[in-house]
């Protein structure tokens, strides 16, 4: 069935690859040129380059659906690991948890979705897979397609993620940081299993 679905934090679409053709997706991603390789990815998708922390709290009630994939590097356990090595504090960034809040506060269906965080959770999990933690509003009763832990060390190269995760490769040059948009991505398997749980019962 037909579900309007914001995708925020889009990336070049991991999540998003696998879902179903007749999802009438709105994806928002700041950098314009990770945008412009979701479009071409996705042109059935509407795109909007933007802040999508503004967007989730303002337009989130107007969509079936809200899939949020906010930023790592002020949660995770490495850059933690980085950041103390260089004597340097790491400040969780909040919006990730205004987010979750805000999504649950509204009732609908929705996912967020964001790396283990390396301090104790406000608000904890609802699925947890070796890459990823999810808020959901519908966990499903059992992951099938967990993927995507063995390959994240410092040489893997952004093809050998394309393979990995089943997603379309990233010529060079198209965005920023192929290597990161890959590493960003989520296993489409993965994106397809839990959104679905989530969005079900329309
Ligand atoms: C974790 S990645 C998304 C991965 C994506 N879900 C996938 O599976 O491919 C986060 C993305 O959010 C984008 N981003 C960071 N801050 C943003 C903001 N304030 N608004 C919109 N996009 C933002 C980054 O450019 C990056 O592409």
């Amino acid at each position: 069935m037909s579900i309007d679905v914001l995708n925020a934090y889009a990336g070049i679409g991991g999540n998003r690859h696998l879902w179903p053709s007749d999802w009438n997706v709105t994806a928002v991603e700041i950098d314009e040129r990770v945008a412009a390789e979701y479009a071409r990815r996705y042109p059935n998708d509407t795109v909007i380059v933007g802040d999508a922390h503004a967007y989730v709290l303002e337009r989130a009630h107007r969509f079936d659906a809200t899939w949020a994939s906010p930023p790592c590097p002020s949660h995770s356990r490495l850059a933690k690991v980085v950041a103390s090595r260089y004597g340097r504090e790491l400040q969780p960034d909040p919006r990730l948890w205004e987010e979750i809040a805000h999504l649950r506060e509204l009732g609908g269906r929705y996912v967020v979705e964001n790396v283990h965080v390396y301090y104790e959770p406000p608000i904890a999990p609802d699925v947890v897979t070796p890459r990823h933690w999810y808020w959901t509003s519908n966990p499903p009763l059992m992951l099938t397609a967990v993927h995507g832990t063995n390959i994240l060390r410092p040489d893997t190269r952004a093809e050998d993620y394309a393979t990995a995760y089943g997603l379309p490769p990233l010529e060079r040059g198209t965005v920023p940081d192929i290597r990161k948009a890959m590493r960003n991505a989520v296993v489409p398997a993965e994106g397809l299993e839990i959104a679905a749980a989530a969005f079900a019962g329309f």
